[in-house]
């Protein structure tokens, strides 16, 4: 779509009242392929834990091999020194909800675990992040990862133009909770692309046509945080950055980058 019809469009829904994206959040084409060259690696870095990832690795070895892959291919790990992170990534075991930092923890038949992956490409950045089930992991933490999978596509089949980013969080928390989960809402999806982090923020419980007006151009995540107990988490005082679930409760997460289309939403970091 002309970005003149887009910016069109946008001044009629902001007559109406209607919050909508500051010009830098619309990326130029130019953007978007920086963007995309930043998912293809992270694509590819987490396509190669999967293959690696078993039972006896330690998490730092994950985050070596992410390390290796995403230099090798020219890229940076946007995790590494973020606000003083020590790693390349972040591997969030079993009650860890995100940001957990890769250590000489063993992973054991029956953890899941969360892997979160950043590259930046040429100043681009792409983040995602997948669950990955060790060994024999018992049914009501496999529910857990799938169920939590499922309202990441549910969030983003909610993404399309002229939507709201309301929108997502209300196609995923009334799901959650119909299985008996929580959603965490400390933390949540951002918009991505120039920077690590970027305008809209994205929570994952909301009221549909509420918030940001989404628009063609626009490159965010949707990342669901979900518990299989209460929502309250709290982050490790002995590393400041861990954030943990408060009851002790099995937490999943997965995340996509995603893209608005003209026509609807294009998933580019899985
Ligand atoms: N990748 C995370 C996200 O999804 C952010 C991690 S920041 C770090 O937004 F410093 F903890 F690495
Ligand atoms: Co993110
Ligand atoms: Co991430």
């Amino acid at each position: 779509m002309d970005i003149k019809l887009i910016q069109e469009k946008i001044a009629e829904y902001k007559a109406k009242g209607c919050e909508v994206p500051e010009p830098e959040m619309i990326k130029t084409p130019e953007q978007i392929e920086g963007i995309r060259a930043a998912a293809k690696i992270n694509n590819a870095c987490l396509d190669l834990i999967a293959e690696k990832i078993k039972t006896g690795m330690t998490t730092e070895e994950i985050d070596a091999l992410a390390y290796d892959f995403i230099t090798k291919n020219g890229g940076i790990p946007a995790c590494l020194g973020f606000y003083g992170f020590p790693k390349s990534i972040c591997t969030s075991v079993n009650d860890q909800v995100c940001h957990g930092i890769p250590d000489k923890t063993v992973l054991k038949s029956g953890d899941i675990i969360n892997v979160d992956v950043t590259t930046i490409y040429n100043g681009f950045y792409a983040d995602a992040s997948r669950m990955f089930m060790i060994g024999k992991v018992s049914k009501p933490n496999q529910d857990l990862v799938a169920i939590t999978k499922e309202c990441m596509r549910r969030g983003v089949e909610a993404c399309k133009p002229w939507a709201f980013i309301g929108d997502i969080g209300a196609a995923i928390a009334p799901f959650a909770r119909k299985h008996g989960y929580s959603v965490v809402t400390e933390f949540g999806g951002h918009g991505v692309g120039v920077d690590f982090h970027e305008e809209p923020f994205v929570c994952h419980d909301s009221k549909k046509n509420t918030g940001m007006l989404m628009v063609p151009g626009m490159v965010f995540t949707v990342e669901p945080m979900i518990n299989a107990g209460r929502r309250n988490v709290f982050i490790d005082s002995t590393n400041d950055w861990t954030v943990y679930t408060q009851d002790g409760s099995m937490s999943a997460q997965w995340e996509n980058t995603v893209l608005i289309t003209d026509t609807g939403v294009e998933v580019l970091a899985w």
